[in-house]
């Protein structure tokens, strides 16, 4: 008797839910857009025609240099193909060209040399104003791209290893000169494709978008020992419309931070991170977040979906760090069915993360953090729900969480602070600023809440209910 009326209650509030919520627009996610997938590029040559040896000791990176000053011929003939057979392939960095497939085959592995003057010294970021790291000048990432259309970055199997162990040293032994560099970066570009490669051991970040458009990264896996510092995996960086799918990541910091520029550096140049899809992402980091946004926000992140998640014996799972200083805005962010094992903090907001660039930030300069979701989550052996600290008078707001079941060890599952906003289905019962009911007055003040409930005949939300 008991249990019928619970399943009664249970039906009705759905279809609140769903008259609620039926006027917002629906923004499908099904795939990443396959623009440039499969295209095949009518010339081809071979890294050895460039007189490279793949023995692990030659240094190649003349033969990567010249192949691609050679292959730039072809770029307004349809493009070409650099490929990189089975062999272990030293060099320095290098830069890629537009239309251009860097193709590694089975057993191929492009390994990043072990001296820092391979890794040549350039610009800081317009939008940090300085190296990550160090004030002035930061090295180049060992694969590196600017102002390029049509790029990809494939194989079958192929390995791109960063050999990052000397410099993580030099960060702890604070004998680095200049910030550290990236394994991959391409800068103010548009169509990137990375996909079906191993990326191992980056120095610093592992693959970095700034700057940039349509990007898809796809079956990738990044690795690197959880303990190295820094070696985020994706980060896409004041980019737009980036679509990450099917990767399994394990690094030393964040999985995915995505980021737009440092305090008034950031500010000025103004280039937020938008339309950023995430689907399907396996892995885990002892000691940062599996999905990041900011630090570093200052030019603002919006229309962040992640979808189909999986953390395990990690450190946080979702996180947002922002700073008086950092001005920008995050907002628009969704993320749903979410899985977690052996997971120590859900869901954490730091509002005072600190970390400026010097002394010119504006301590005035408050983000604006509205309208998160987190929806369909659940989580066993998780330390603590919800770590949520706002600023104090800028409060984040909108702040959704729904069908959340976590067990939790803490006897202080949520600690929130500085936040407002609404909750339906979750467990442990979240913190008091929370606990307003979503349904039915506040739908539309949730960012994209179950929008994917309102049309149960599409396939691709099925079951949604059934499947928790
Ligand atoms: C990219 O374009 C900008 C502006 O035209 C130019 O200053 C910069 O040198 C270019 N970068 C490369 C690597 O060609
Ligand atoms: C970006 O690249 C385009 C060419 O693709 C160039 O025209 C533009 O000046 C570049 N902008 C910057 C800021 O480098
Ligand atoms: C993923 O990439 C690997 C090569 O690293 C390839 O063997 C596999 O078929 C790819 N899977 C998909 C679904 O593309
Ligand atoms: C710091 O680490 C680097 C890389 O391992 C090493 O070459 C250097 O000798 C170390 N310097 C000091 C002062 O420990
Ligand atoms: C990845 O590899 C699989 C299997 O070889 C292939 O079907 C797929 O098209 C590749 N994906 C990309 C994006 O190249
Ligand atoms: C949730 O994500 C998992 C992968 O982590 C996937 O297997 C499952 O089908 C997803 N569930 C729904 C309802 O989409
Ligand atoms: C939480 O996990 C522990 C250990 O696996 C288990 O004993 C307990 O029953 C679980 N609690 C709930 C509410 O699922
Ligand atoms: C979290 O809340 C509990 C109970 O209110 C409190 O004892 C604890 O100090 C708080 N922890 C933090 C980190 O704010």
């Amino acid at each position: 008797m008991r249990r019928f009326s619970s399943v009664t209650v249970v039906e009705v509030f759905l279809v609140l839910a769903l008259l609620c919520c039926s006027s917002w627009k629906v923004w499908s996610i099904t795939l990443c857009k396959e623009t440039n997938l499969d295209k095949v590029r009518p010339h081809s040559v071979s890294i050895t025609e460039f007189g490279a040896v793949g023995d692990g000791i030659t240094l190649n990176t003349k033969a990567f240099q010249n192949a691609i000053f050679y292959l730039n011929s072809f770029s307004d003939k349809g493009g070409a193909k650099l490929f990189v057979p089975a062999g272990r392939w030293l060099t320095g960095s290098f830069d890629l060209i537009s239309h251009l497939t860097l193709w590694l085959d089975k057993d191929a592995v492009i390994l990043g040399s072990t001296n820092s003057e391979d890794w040549p010294v350039v610009e800081p970021l317009p939008s940090y104003g300085r190296g990550r790291e160090l004030p002035g000048a930061r090295h180049r990432s060992l694969i590196y791209g600017s102002n390029l259309t049509d790029v990809i970055i494939t194989g079958n199997e192929g390995i791109i290893d960063g050999q990052g162990s000397i410099w993580w040293s030099k960060f702890r032994n604070k004998t680095l000169d200049y910030t550290r560099p990236h394994l991959v970066e391409l800068m103010n570009s548009t169509g990137i494709l990375i996909s079906n490669l191993t990326f191992l051991n980056s120095p610093f970040w592992t693959i970095h978008p700034v700057y940039c458009s349509q990007v898809t990264v796809q079956n990738v896996t990044i690795l690197a020992p959880l303990d190295s510092p820094n070696t985020d995996g994706i980060d896409p960086d004041s980019s737009d419309d980036v679509c990450i799918e099917d990767c399994y990541i394990s690094t030393g910091d964040d999985l995915i931070a995505i980021k737009s520029g440092w305090d008034e550096y950031g500010i000025a140049f103004g280039r937020p991170s938008t339309n950023i899809i995430i689907h399907r992402l396996v892995g885990k980091t002892q000691v940062s977040a599996g999905i990041a946004i900011g630090s570093e926000m200052s030019g603002g992140v919006s229309n962040v979906h992640a979808q189909d998640i999986r953390f395990y014996d990690s450190y946080t799972a979702i996180r947002i760090k922002t700073s008086p200083g950092r001005g920008g805005y995050v907002r628009n962010i969704y993320v749903s069915n979410m899985t977690l094992t052996n997971v120590d903090i859900a869901i954490r907001f730091t509002g005072l993360y600190g970390d400026h660039p010097d002394d010119g930030y504006d301590p005035n300069a408050l983000p604006v953090i509205e309208k998160i979701t987190i929806e369909d989550v659940k989580g066993e052996n998780v330390k603590k729900a919800g770590l949520i600290e706002g600023i104090e008078g800028d409060s984040f707001v909108d702040i959704c969480l729904s069908n959340i079941n976590l067990n939790v060890s803490s006897n202080y599952p949520w600690n929130c602070s500085n936040v407002r906003g609404y909750s339906d289905t979750v467990l442990p019962e979240p913190c008091e600023p929370l606990t307003e009911r979503i349904f039915p007055d506040h739908c539309s003040d949730c960012y994209y809440l179950s929008n994917h409930r309102e049309s149960s005949n599409d396939k691709k939300s099925d079951g949604w209910f059934t499947s928790w």
